[in-house]
């Protein structure tokens, strides 16, 4: 039970409740759960009409998916940001929000300093979707009552409707799975909702409102709820009203305006990978500034075959961007002799990145920006309220992550980019589709699948093997559904027979894993004779390995990466 003590305020909007229980502020928006009056009726008719700009605005209580929800919204073309739960409205008013979605996550609204929606949700007249925890938080602010459930319901139930009228659920069955994951449950709605569907052990799986305030028990985001995204369509379409104007077109083209403003007559340096984030970045910001940007481009020997060509080829030779080529192979060899640890290996292949980048950018004279390309998901990270610190794995490089020490300012126009999209603006650039396409590729590159000390003899029996794996994939046509797959040079020995000799040369391993963002993932269930095909060609064709293996382990408990 809720202990409150109340006491009512004003506001311009109306008057509200604020309980207190224990330390937790539990406010109760009576007014606001009541019908929808004419003047906020103009309000909502204003901010839906309002500037070009729309976006929905998902309030992050720290569920695993709350990122996957931003990305289903902007799958339906409608610009989504996550942010803290607490953000404050001065920061969400420019984004001229049409809509709230308060994320699920792990509190419980009754316990001591659980997290909640602040009034602005409520206030601003927009209309509101709670999932999971975002529904017993709004049930607990509008009046209605939460209670630990008796039994808890996880994974795929049967979801009923009960209003097929409802706007949120138009398109949908009468009967259709979802995903549940959560233990505490709604035991009395707040005044003014109705159900809307229910479940075997949820009598109110959906409820809503008629100001357009609903609430989901369930989780529309995830891929096990198969008519999820209809149901967030009918959202942000049916109930916010938008329009829809979050397209790849207008991303690109707004953003080669905002680059040359911000510009102006500025110097631009990036450093060049052959990754797909790199490569969108420069070519976008060319497109903007043309020969101001200047591109990094340092072969630190660690790179896969042909990748130097074809990265240079790319960009210098087909659209004639200025690119300073540094061979820093034995450099970066150098420093790598006699270490073995995997941490000190990503140590010190960082540093010398750095070091050469910056000497090189001395000699460029006058810089004003350092572009990088950083992606939303990075910038969720650095600004999540609720993450939880967890202990560190690895310590990523990435070729984008550059000098502390530098006095530029940054340029990262993929800020707010997820990787799909960065994909479909590469496309939209014109970028080759093996460009756009390509898998992701480690900072630290092969010196972290060459286990143990690094050598050029190594690298290039890696290279080879390497080689074959990406071939043989593509000819699958099995690269496109894989997160990653490549090849690992084992530092172990076996004995073998070739012909009739005796071999003893190093193991191979092989690694395909199936991922959405790199945060778990599956082994894949490549073909047999897939597999079959790589080994052969690689103990064949690729002198010093003598045996192969395929590494059958998810992530967790293993990495991606071996080391
Ligand atoms: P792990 O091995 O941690 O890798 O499961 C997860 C994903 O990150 C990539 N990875 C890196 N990317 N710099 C990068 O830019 C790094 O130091 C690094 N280490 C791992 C890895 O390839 C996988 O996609």
């Amino acid at each position: 039970m809720i202990m409150r003590e109340e006491k009512t305020e004003e506001t311009p909007n109306g008057s509200y409740r604020v309980a207190t229980s224990g330390d937790i502020e539990v406010s109760t928006y009576l007014e606001i759960a009541k019908e929808i009056t004419g003047e906020q009726q103009a309000v909502r008719r204003e901010a839906v009409s309002g500037a070009e700009r729309e976006s929905i605005i998902v309030l992050d209580f720290g569920s695993q998916y709350s990122m996957l929800i931003a990305r289903r919204i902007r799958e339906c073309h409608v610009y989504c940001e996550l942010l803290p739960h607490d953000t404050p409205w001065e920061k969400i008013a420019p984004l001229n929000p049409k809509g709230f979605i308060l994320s699920g996550g792990p509190a419980s609204v009754y316990a001591p300093g659980a997290p909640l929606p602040p009034a602005y949700v409520y206030e601003s007249h927009l209309p509101v979707m709670g999932i999971c925890y975002g529904m017993q938080a709004l049930t607990t602010q509008l009046g209605g009552r939460v209670a630990p459930g008796d039994k808890h319901e996880y994974g795929h139930v049967i979801l009923h409707l009960s209003d097929l009228d409802s706007p949120l659920l138009v398109d949908l069955p009468p009967s259709t799975p979802v995903w549940m994951s959560h233990g505490d449950k709604i035991e009395e709605m707040p005044p003014g909702f109705t159900p809307l569907a229910h479940t075997e052990n949820s009598p109110y799986a959906i409820m809503g409102n008629r100001k357009g305030f609903y609430g989901l028990q369930f989780h529309p985001e995830v891929a096990h709820t198969p008519e999820g995204k209809t149901i967030l369509k009918n959202f942000v379409y049916r109930v916010c009203g938008c329009k829809g104007n979050w397209t790849v077109g207008n991303f690109v083209s707004e953003s080669i305006a905002r680059i040359k403003e911000q510009v102006g007559d500025g110097k631009v340096i990036n450093a060049l990978s052959g990754g797909v984030d790199s490569a969108v970045v420069a070519t976008l910001i060319h497109r903007a500034i043309g020969d101001q940007l200047t591109c990094i481009f340092v072969n630190n020997g660690l790179l896969r075959r042909e990748e130097v060509e074809r990265t240079f080829n790319t960009f210098r030779l087909n659209m004639g961007m200025n690119i300073v080529y540094i061979d820093a192979v034995d450099r970066f060899l150098e420093r790598l002799k006699g270490v073995t640890d995997p941490e000190m290996k990503r140590k010190i292949i960082g540093g010398e990145f750095i070091e050469v980048f910056e000497e090189e950018a001395r000699k460029i004279g006058r810089v004003d920006f350092l572009a990088q390309g950083t992606l939303y998901p990075d910038v969720i990270e650095s600004i999540s309220s609720v993450s939880n610190a967890s202990a560190k794995i690895k310590t990523h490089h990435n070729v984008g992550g550059l000098p502390a020490t530098m006095t530029l300012t940054l340029l990262e126009p993929l800020r707010y980019l997820f990787k799909d999209e960065v994909r479909q603006v590469g496309l939209e650039l014109g970028l080759p589709e093996e460009m756009v396409w390509r898998q992701p590729f480690p900072g630290p590159g092969l010196a972290i699948r060459v286990i143990g000390e690094v050598n050029k003899e190594k690298l290039e029996m890696l290279r080879s093997a390497d080689w074959i794996v990406m071939n043989e994939i593509k000819k699958a046509k099995l690269y496109r559904q894989l997160w990653q797959s490549f090849a690992i040079l084992t530092d172990i020995k076996s004995v073998g027979v070739m012909g009739d000799y005796r071999t003893y040369g190093y193991l191979a391993a092989i690694r395909a894993v199936t991922s959405e963002d790199a945060m778990t993932a599956d082994w894949a269930r490549l073909p047999y004779d897939v597999l079959a095909r790589i080994s052969t060609r690689i103990v064949n064709e690729v002198p010093g390995i003598n045996r192969v293996v395929y590494d059958i382990t998810s992530k967790p408990p293993g990495t991606i990466e071996w080391e």
